[in-house]
């Protein structure tokens, strides 16, 4: 009979390998860990930031093959065979900063800063799936990023100056 991976109740450590902002990264570690805290126990990426652990807040946006994903709400492993990409993967060469991180700076879409990553991460998958057209439709599709600041009117303009930059415009 095969193994189980991690054991029948999945607490046995077990090697998880993930490819995370292109590189890959081995962790060693209880099947029922989140991707949140692997990222940020395991991996020591800790852009990626814990606000309700349940699904309710979006600051644990990361992306996930390239769409949106809470990262509380997944296991690591289920990221396995895939590709995440984290706050820390945006800047490009030279630290050059991705046009949303760039348009939340340019617009003070951010106070503390804890919620930020989240929203950014959101906000560039707004603009790639479409969902920026209109101000109505940036506020429904970021929804569930929550500001305790209250920088909502200027993610919005964020997200409106970085959808047309990432569009050449
Ligand atoms: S920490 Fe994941 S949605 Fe709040
Ligand atoms: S900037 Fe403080 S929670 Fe959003």
């Amino acid at each position: 009979m095969s193994e189980v991976r991690g054991g029948l109740d999945g607490r046995e450590p077990t090697i998880v390998s993930l490819s995370i902002n292109g590189r890959k990264r081995t962790v060693l570690i209880d099947l029922r860990t989140s991707l949140l805290d692997a990222l940020r126990d395991h991996v020591g990426l800790t852009g990626t930031k814990k606000g309700c652990d349940h699904g309710q807040c979006g600051a644990c946006t990361v992306h996930l093959n390239g769409q949106r994903a809470l990262s509380c709400l997944l296991f690591a492993i289920m990221a396995e065979d895939g590709e995440v990409s984290t706050i820390e993967g945006l800047a490009g060469p030279g630290d050059e900063l991705h046009p949303m991180q760039q348009a939340f700076i340019d617009h003070d879409g951010f106070q503390c800063g804890y919620c930020t990553s989240g929203q950014i991460m959101a906000a560039i998958a707004c603009v790639a799936e479409g969902h920026a057209e209109t101000d109505a439709d940036i506020r429904e599709y970021m929804s569930g990023n929550l500001c305790r600041c209250g920088c909502y009117p200027n993610v919005v303009a964020a997200i409106r100056q970085a959808r047309n930059r990432m569009r050449g415009a």
